[in-house]
């Protein structure tokens, strides 16, 4: 069997296999139940030790998924949830106290800044949005009730990069909580807890699913952390459906070779498009010319297939329906992660951002790259743009 000693990739292919309980078969069942039953009323009493009580609490599905995650990221301990959006609240919920302050990236995902926005602030957490290039400015946010910073690197549809060594190091100096939301950088490239993070997050429904058929997130901590984690997923009564945590733990298997698939046909199409005539700017932080690249390349060791490029603002809007419409492979659709190529356009106006962002004008478009030839992608994307020149 595979240990903490071997490649994680090697790791990536045994972990949560339970043949020795399952008559040989390598894969955990998919359990599904709400009753366990006990075997006596004294187990029933608690009395005599009961590995699994309740199915809404857990299961050998879900251990199976949740240990292998903790394992990848080295974390005593990892919640499941039906959601990337349901991860990211359990988090926070256990992280935040009334009374406290929250200071949370200005490009953080727009459901969670939903989130923190109409339900955190009506439970009286304090928030505080700060411009993602912050950094080591971000002590002058600080205030004397601040409990938790929230990280998402890169950020939402702008991609900006975060210096979360220095702001790790601001953090624990103050005894202030970190939480990372990884969805980008994935176990595999960005060891976020490695580095100090205390709580990471990822939507399950992106690389670690992998197929565009799953909902599902994870939350992975150590020591207070992961018991703060599991008694706040344990008191709201979440819970992931055990076919797609099945789905997640066989995602897994295959995550190493769809990331670094997706993210080598993602930079192809980024490095084929940066020069064409009607592109202002590529939000890609494993590009050279990003001001973010020094970052990338001092925490990260690949990206993945999500990057945003923005166009010429005098293009009209009716010219970009009609040229991404008629595009061969990229499909138009939110969610990313998957293995079909994703086009989408972003809208920055209004209650989206407080700050402002360092971006050209222009149009937004947010490009993901799936397991495609990627000398399809390229063609696909520089005809889409030929059409609006
Ligand atoms: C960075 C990021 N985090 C979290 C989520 C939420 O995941 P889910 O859709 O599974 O709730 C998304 C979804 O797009 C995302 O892009």
């Amino acid at each position: 069997m595979a240990n903490s000693d071997h490649h994680i990739d090697t790791q990536l292919q045994h972990l949560g296999l339970s043949p020795e309980d399952n008559h040989g078969i390598p894969n955990p069942p998919i359990y599904r139940t709400s009753t366990i039953l006990s075997s006596s009323m004294a187990q029933h009493r608690h009395e005599v030790p009961k590995p699994y009580d309740y199915g809404r609490i857990g299961t050998p599905t879900s251990a199976a998924f949740e240990q292998s995650v903790a394992a990848l990221y080295e974390a005593d301990d990892c919640i499941s949830t039906p959601s990337g959006l349901s991860a990211i609240s359990t988090a926070l919920l256990s992280a935040c106290d009334a009374g406290t302050h929250l200071l949370v990236p200005d490009s953080l995902y727009g459901s969670a800044r939903r989130f923190v926005e109409k339900t955190l602030s009506k439970l009286g957490v304090e928030i505080t949005f700060y411009p993602p290039r912050i950094n080591a400015e971000i002590t002058s946010l600080i205030q004397d009730n601040t409990s938790v910073i929230y990280i998402e690197s890169p950020g939402s549809l702008t991609f900006e990069l975060q210096d979360i060594r220095s702001i790790i190091e601001i953090a624990r100096a103050r005894n202030i909580t970190t939480l990372c939301d990884n969805t980008w950088g994935t176990a595999l490239h960005y060891p976020v807890l490695r580095y100090g993070i205390d709580i990471v997050i990822e939507a399950g429904t992106k690389y670690i699913s992998g197929h565009s058929d799953t909902n599902l997130g994870i939350a992975a901590a150590s020591g207070e952390h992961a018991r703060n984690l599991r008694n706040t997923a344990r008191n709201l009564g979440i819970c992931a459906g055990p076919e797609d945590l099945y789905l997640g733990l066989r995602g897994l298997r295959t995550l190493r070779l769809r990331l670094e698939q997706s993210a080598a046909n993602g930079l192809a199409v980024a490095t084929a498009i940066k020069d064409h005539s009607l592109v202002n700017a590529m939000l890609h932080p494993a590009m050279a010319d990003s001001p973010d690249n020094e970052i990338y390349l001092r925490d990260f060791s690949g990206p993945c297939g999500l990057f945003g490029v923005v166009i010429d603002g005098n293009i009209a809007q009716s010219a970009i329906d009609k040229a991404v419409e008629e595009m061969g492979i990229f499909r138009i659709g939110d969610s990313w992660g998957g293995y079909e190529s994703l086009i989408k356009q972003a809208h920055l106006s209004g209650t989206m951002r407080h700050h402002a962002t360092d971006l050209p004008d222009g149009h937004l478009l947010r490009l993901y790259t799936g397991l495609e030839h990627g000398s399809d992608l390229i063609a696909d994307v520089q005809t889409m743009l030929d059409k609006l020149k």
